[in-house]
């Protein structure tokens, strides 16, 4: 099915959770119950209270969630020297590591590393950083900030549609582009339109209520109306 916007064909839509909103009182049975709700991966927020002003988790809680989820668990490293932290995440579990352009002078180095280490590696880029900084990196995933790394709760940046959409123009057609930061029902969709297919979920969509498989199921049917 070809997208009426990008003229790609429209990939399904993958819907990582951010578990940072989530019940941090009770993350293993949140994990649990994210999967039973159908998302198809758990987002991770490692911040390091220096590239972004805040903390949240370390690889002890990415091994504790691994033991509670068979979903692939995504870690978007917010820190300061990301290649620094490849082996210690690879050991606890992690399946993807999104690394900050912003705060990796050597791409093509940190993507190996992180192959190596036996994780997918991905690059995130900020709203206000040109995306001439990510379009030649070779890794087959690019998270587009839609709001400025550091808390749950924000606004979503209004230029990033058109950011999404001249990405998606610049990339190879397998290299996935996910949006990060009030993704809401209505900006997903916007940002399927424009050539993303990752979503990361956080307060404004499924952890908005307490039933997340709602939540997740009325995205879901949201997004397949944009696709078809
Ligand atoms: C923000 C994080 C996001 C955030 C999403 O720095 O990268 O994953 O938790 O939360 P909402 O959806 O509330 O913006
Ligand atoms: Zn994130």
């Amino acid at each position: 099915m070809t997208s009426p916007d990008h003229g790609l064909t429209t990939p399904p839509a993958h819907l990582s959770a951010s578990i940072m909103c989530a019940d941090l009182n009770a993350l293993g049975r949140e994990a649990k119950k994210l999967e039973d709700a159908g998302v198809d991966s758990i987002h991770i927020d490692i911040m390091d209270g220096h590239f972004v002003p805040n903390f949240t988790f370390g690889p002890g809680t990415v091994s504790a969630l691994r033991r509670a989820t068979q979903l692939p668990l995504h870690v978007h490293m917010m820190v300061q020297n990301p290649a620094d932290h490849v082996s210690a995440f690879a050991q606890a579990g992690a399946d993807l590591f999104y690394f900050h352009i912003e705060s990796a002078p050597l791409p093509l180095r940190l993507g190996s590393m992180i192959v190596e280490a036996g994780m997918t590696p991905g690059v995130a880029i900020n709203p206000f950083t040109p995306l001439a900084a990510v379009v030649d990196v070779p890794v087959p995933n690019v998270l587009v900030m839609s709001v400025e790394p550091g808390f749950a709760g924000q606004r979503w940046v209004p230029h990033t549609a058109g950011r999404v959409r001249e990405l998606r123009a610049s990339l190879r057609e397998d290299v996935k582009i996910g949006v990060d930061g009030n993704v809401s029902e209505d900006n997903a969709v916007l940002a399927y339109e424009n050539g993303a297919s990752v979503f990361v979920c956080g307060t404004s969509s499924i952890f908005t209520s307490g039933d997340y498989a709602t939540a997740v199921g009325q995205m879901r049917k949201r997004l397949q109306a944009t696709a078809t």
